[in-house]
């Protein structure tokens, strides 16, 4: 079991208390982060067609509030309002997603809804005259709904030139002021929640041994053909980044056992390698491949080709991390976490837990974690420039709690702290971390878990006309951005 002061001696270097921005190097980029369905709404507005989220949420049974996202927060019309909180904020960047359905309604590519066009060139010329970048995401869960009931969807390998016709699009459309791509958001959740667990759209469990495996291939597929496409297509004129966003929880060894440290580098190599290590080494790590033997697709030699190298950074989606133990049959639900033969613990010797809990059952604040991660990454895999694209807590939502306790949000302050400081402390040992992005601006649609869970900078009231009121967290960002973070007084 691991001993808390001997593993945080080395820690609190920048104390979390004096972080700042001058820890930073001059061009770090902060941004916000959302997506598109967890804040449009307008679901049958502007010629949207239907993605899975919306069939999975009007499912009984599937939300635990029974809510969907068919108004959200309302952003498709306060997309303007929203953009000026985010200037007030004093953020440089915004990332967003695009809904694939405004663009091409049945996913199909045939013909492209205009209406959905104008929607995100309105969004981005309104955040370019603000002076904020950009930094959109293809795809963040949202996948046309005739693309899963037609042809299988993520299952199917067609799913790769469906995707690159949308990629195509966006890019010429939009890619003349948008200049940070990101392919796919967390493809390891849509593989284990979407087609493992079946805790997310398009909800499927009955083969949990294959399909996450095929779902996850496909994705990496798509991913690498986007990225091809840009390079022969459209970086010479536009010269934009692409990456894709993987998330990981730091998975720490829970003793210095042997089983016990490669149980936490196996955890490690299903959350991050399963998607890396195809990019820089041209395969899925060795430890899949011999626990997964079949189960696991193979790489025909031209895909392995086009994969390799499709990256101009990484982004990083964290939140968490855990201890892990070797186990020889996982105690946890389905065979994703058997293959790894690995629990997850959140206890130190002695029983502390590992951090405070956030609302979510599966988030403790651990900011050490996150320095940990973005050396791993920087080790592995020849320092890549990263981008931290979400990191964030939650409070659960409380009917009953007066607006001003909701607002006042010390431990997601202490967090924002914690983690600024654990990445300030990563680039000192010499990761290349170019910008973090707060999960998320507004209080949203946390799908499965609905509208229960509140991940905002701001508060958005669900019972009177979906109004934002600025948390202390969000106050204390704003002066963070200015420089003048410590002074007292909630604004300015
Ligand atoms: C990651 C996902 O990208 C985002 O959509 C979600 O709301 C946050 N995690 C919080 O769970």
């Amino acid at each position: 079991m691991v001993k808390k002061e001997e593993l945080l001696k080395e820690y609190e270097q920048v104390e979390p208390t004096n972080v700042s921005k001058t820890h930073f190097p001059p061009n770090f980029v902060f941004g916000v982060a959302t997506s598109a369905y967890q804040i449009e709404g307008a679901c049958e507005e502007g010629n949207r067609g239907a993605s899975i989220w919306d069939d999975f949420t009007h499912t009984e049974g599937k939300i635990i509030d029974k809510s969907n996202g068919d108004v959200a927060v309302d952003h498709y019309h306060r997309y303007k309002e929203d953009i000026d909180l985010i200037a007030k904020l004093g953020f440089d960047a915004y990332r967003f997603s695009i809904s694939w359905s405004r663009i091409f309604p049945d996913g199909l590519g045939t013909k492209i809804n205009m209406e959905g066009i104008t929607f995100y060139n309105n969004i981005i010329d309104a955040l370019l005259q603000k002076g904020i970048q950009p930094y959109v995401t293809l795809y963040h869960w949202d996948l046309p709904l005739h693309l899963h009931e037609s042809m299988g969807g993520w299952l199917n390998k067609e799913i790769v030139k469906y995707f690159e016709i949308y990629a195509d699009t966006c890019f010429a459309s939009f890619g003349d002021r948008v200049k940070n791509w990101i392919t796919i958001n967390e493809p390891l959740q849509t593989a284990v929640n979407g087609y493992c667990t079946g805790i997310f759209a398009p909800g499927r469990h009955q083969h949990s041994s294959t399909e996450p495996y095929l779902v996850a291939h496909h994705q990496i597929l798509a991913h690498a053909a986007a990225f091809s496409l840009y390079q022969r297509k459209y970086k010479d004129k536009q010269g934009g980044n692409i990456g894709l966003v993987v998330d990981c929880e730091w998975a720490e060894a829970n003793s210095d056992k042997i089983e016990d440290k490669s149980a936490a580098a196996r955890r490690l190599d299903f959350q991050i390698g399963w998607y890396l290590h195809p990019i820089y080494y041209g395969d899925y790590p060795e430890v899949m491949r011999n626990n997964l033997g079949d189960q696991l697709p193979k790489f025909m030699q031209k895909d392995k080709e086009l994969v390799r190298n499709s990256l101009d950074f990484v982004g990083l989606n964290h939140y968490t991390s855990r201890f892990i133990a070797h186990a020889t049959k996982s105690p946890e639900e389905g065979s994703f976490y058997e293959a790894q033969e690995m629990e997850r613990l959140v206890e130190w010797e002695g029983g502390e837990v590992i951090g405070e809990k956030a609302a979510s059952e599966w988030l403790y604040v651990v900011p050490w974690g996150l320095r940990k991660v973005l050396n791993y990454i920087a080790k592995t895999y020849n320092n890549p420039p990263i981008y931290v694209t979400e990191n964030g807590m939650d409070d659960e939502e409380n009917d009953s709690s007066p607006l001003h306790e909701m607002l006042d949000d010390k431990l997601r302050v202490r967090y924002f702290k914690g983690y600024l400081s654990a990445v300030a402390q990563a680039i000192k040992d010499g990761a290349d971390v170019r910008g973090y992005f707060v999960w998320s601006l507004l209080d949203n649609f946390e799908w499965a878990q609905g509208y229960t869970k509140r991940f905002g900078l701001v508060y958005v009231d669900y019972k009177n006309g979906l109004v934002r009121h600025p948390k202390s967290s969000a106050y204390w960002f704003m002066r963070f951005l200015k420089g003048n973070e410590e002074k007292n007084g909630k604004e300015e």
